[in-house]
């Protein structure tokens, strides 16, 4: 194998969260004035909190003060910390885990590369957190997708050269991310 390590985007490709992002995007929205269209949810994908805030408030053309928003961005993750206290085991998507053990048999290192800040967290209560040789996310980095740092940081530390990496992704941002990175990349649609 040409491969020998893969990097995996946590929301979207080992576990559903998009609809947790678009419920609380959707409900903190609205208490802040903002018309939230589902039709945006792509755009926001893969995007750091921050910056899918600044690509909501420009696609609904609203203007916030910098209080207001942190307010939003506090009150969005707020609900989305609320909505994630559900996840288990079970709701890892199929094949992921043992996909990932039959990796490290093969002496294949295992990273996480996701933006998001949460990402711990969820990794903790789906119980993945010791599968992976390095978890690279939103807190240990300091620009998101689609900036490569999130998967160059996670080569680093595996040592392992990015020609050597393969990303598996699910969002646009991520993989423009993977292709700056120098990695090639294997998109979920
Ligand atoms: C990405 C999601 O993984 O994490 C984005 O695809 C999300 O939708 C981003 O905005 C940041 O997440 P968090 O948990 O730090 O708000
Ligand atoms: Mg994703």
């Amino acid at each position: 194998m040409k491969y020998e390590a893969v990097i995996f985007d946590l929301d979207g490709v080992i576990v559903i969260t998009d609809s947790y992002h678009q419920k609380a995007w959707k409900t903190s929205a609205l208490e802040f004035g903002i018309d939230y269209k589902d039709e945006w949810e792509e755009e926001l994908k893969g995007l750091d909190r921050r910056e899918s805030m600044e690509r909501l408030l420009k696609l609904s053309e609203k203007l916030l003060s910098k209080e207001e928003k942190e307010k939003f961005l506090h009150r969005k993750n707020e609900l989305y910390l609320e909505l994630i206290e559900g996840l288990n085991e079970a709701v890892v998507m199929r094949g992921v885990k043992e996909t990932i053990i039959k990796l490290r048999k093969n002496g294949i290192k295992t990273a996480v590369g996701s933006t998001s800040k949460n990402a711990m967290r969820i990794l903790s209560l789906i119980g993945l957190t010791d599968l992976f040789d390095y978890v690279s996310y939103g807190e240990n980095i300091k620009k998101g997708k689609p900036e490569p740092e999130v998967f160059l940081n996670a080569a680093a530390h595996l040592k392992v050269s990015p020609s050597k990496c393969l990303v598996v992704e699910d969002g646009e941002a991520g993989v423009k991310a993977a292709n700056r990175a120098h990695m090639d990349c294997a998109y979920l649609s």
